[in-house]
């Protein structure tokens, strides 16, 4: 009996822990916020404004050709003497893009973020980008998923 009990709850545990990148689309939604690479970083910053998001794709068409970020501005316009009016996105904007599919766990998204320094993982699906999630995003999922494993924990104790 014991046994069984052990194997019901590692298997519980095993399936918190397996949240996809495509489950946690379907809740957030897979819409994108994009600019052109030739928008300038005055108009992208109004954009990330109005949306109140951190960073917005930057798309040529349907490839994706950067991201740029709050983060891109600062280091990038103001510390080098740029001005954001006429200094288009695609001078400033990550072209790195470190990019997640949609069968990576949270778990794959939180090593990324943490271990390359960024803050937010565009979706690519079919060479098209399907979504992006933020830091902000993997922070709250981690949380729930953690607190579901406490319930299960404690549940298992009081058994
Ligand atoms: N309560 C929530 O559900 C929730 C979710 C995410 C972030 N937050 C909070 O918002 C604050 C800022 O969040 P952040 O630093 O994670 O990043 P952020 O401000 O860039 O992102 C906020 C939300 O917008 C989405 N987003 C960002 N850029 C996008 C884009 N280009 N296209 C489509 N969606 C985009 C993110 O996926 C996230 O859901 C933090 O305080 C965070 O805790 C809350």
């Amino acid at each position: 009996m014991t046994v069984f009990y052990h194997q019901k709850y590692h298997n519980d545990l095993r399936e918190i822990k397996m949240k996809t990148v495509h489950q946690l689309l379907q809740s957030k939604g897979s819409y994108v916020i994009s600019v052109p690479s030739d928008t300038t970083v005055y108009d992208a910053l109004l954009i990330m404004a109005e949306k109140q998001i951190g960073a917005v794709a930057v798309m040529d068409g349907e490839h994706l050709a950067g991201i740029f970020s709050e983060r891109d501005y600062a280091r990038e316009v103001v510390l080098k003497g740029r001005t954001s009016k006429t200094t288009p996105v695609k001078d400033i904007m990550s072209s790195k893009v470190i990019t997640v599919a949609l069968d990576n766990t949270v778990e794959d998204c939180m090593n990324l973020i943490t271990n390359k320094r960024i803050r937010h993982l565009p979706v690519l699906h079919n060479g098209k980008v399907t979504g992006i999630l933020s830091i902000g995003d993997l922070v709250k999922e981690t949380i729930a998923e953690q607190q579901l494993l406490i319930q299960q924990l404690e549940s298992y104790i009081q058994s």
